[in-house]
């Protein structure tokens, strides 16, 4: 049966790789820019968007990194976070798990408080009021150094019950994951769980080293991976999920043309895919977005679509009790 935009629309969707900074849009830039009386290096909202041009992960992060400098107050994180949680809740997205940043604030001066008390307090608001269930994922900057990673991880101890995972992102070449093993021992000690971007720009060798060295629970991105079939082989077996983003992918990660993005593969080779949308307002797209491209281009039938739903509900990191609700909701929704 053919996959219409209205099944995608009201599929029930799951988020596990959005970083809250990169839903900041255009128009919202301007706003917060002009409450904090920051100045812009942009006349207007069309000036801002023929900016969003980038051949490679850097070009978008320098960008991403000057964006996310008109965020000061826990009231534009909570106005950030909150906007986030209102479009995805029109899109049918039933459980999130984002990421933050902290050490892009904290380096501009912002405490890492004001940082995570307005994510966490809209987050908190969007499961009272809009039903969206969540956990929050810290990441590190691998741009930085382990020793900066281990500051900001001494100032997130106290707000350790708002922090479930923690991951690694930013500039992957150059950066590899070995990086980051001792702090990422300790993170597990604290009893966070792990992810790390690897295999977006870098190569198969960066996925082994999270794996082996990180021992991460869910990779994101891990495209590259595809590059290695024992490394890919590995993956499948381990039953560990891939946080794939196509409009990213698209936008960044050299797939020049969305009939040959790789997640197609992924599904053929076994491997637990899930589909995310990174940083929405800067790739063109939210959830539905990301799904109607890789429907469209990849011709996908419904069952790939609802295998991708329902890998998107087993890779959450919520208890048994809680994925099976999600599952019957799906499988419900499925059925119709
Ligand atoms: N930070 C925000 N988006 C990112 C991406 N796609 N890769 C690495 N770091 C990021
Ligand atoms: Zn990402």
């Amino acid at each position: 049966m053919m996959v219409t935009k209205e099944f995608i629309e009201g599929l029930p969707k799951t988020e596990l790789h959005l970083h809250i900074e990169g839903s900041l849009e255009p128009e919202q830039m301007f706003e917060f820019a002009k409450r904090n009386k920051v100045d812009l290096p942009f006349a207007d909202v069309e000036e801002i968007r023929a900016a969003y041009q980038f051949s490679e992960l850097q070009d978008f992060l320098d960008i991403y990194y000057q964006g996310m400098g008109v965020l000061l107050t826990e009231q534009d994180f909570y106005d950030l976070t909150w906007a986030y949680l209102k479009k995805v809740h029109s899109q049918n997205v039933i459980h999130v798990e984002i990421f933050f940043d902290p050490q892009g604030h904290t380096e501009r001066g912002v405490p890492f408080d004001t940082v995570i008390n307005g994510i966490y307090q809209a987050l908190m608001d969007g499961e009272k009021k809009l039903g969206i269930s969540f956990h929050l994922i810290m990441s590190f900057l691998r741009h930085l150094s382990e020793e900066d990673g281990f500051k900001t991880l001494e100032e997130a101890l106290p707000h350790k019950d708002k922090i479930k995972a923690v991951g690694l992102d930013s500039s992957e070449l150059g950066h590899p994951p070995s990086k980051f093993e001792r702090l990422y021992a300790r993170c597990r000690e604290e009893g966070f769980l792990t992810v790390a971007h690897a295999g977006e720009e870098g190569p198969p060798e960066y996925v082994i080293e999270a794996l082996d060295l990180l021992k991460i629970d869910r990779i994101d991105h891990g495209n590259r991976s595809l590059e290695d079939e024992a490394l890919t082989i590995r993956i499948a077996k381990s039953g560990l999920a891939l946080t794939v983003c196509p409009l990213s992918n698209y936008k960044l990660a050299g797939v020049t043309d969305m009939s040959r993005h790789p997640i197609r593969k992924m599904l053929d080779k076994g491997l637990k895919a899930t589909v995310n949308s990174d940083d929405p307002a800067y790739f063109g797209g939210y959830m539905n977005e990301n799904y109607m491209a890789i429907v469209d281009a990849l011709k996908l039938s419904r069952d790939d679509v609802a295998t991708l739903a329902k890998n998107g509900v087993e890779a959450t990191f919520c208890t048994e009790a809680e994925k099976e609700k999600m599952m019957d909701q799906l499988e419900s929704y499925l059925s119709k």
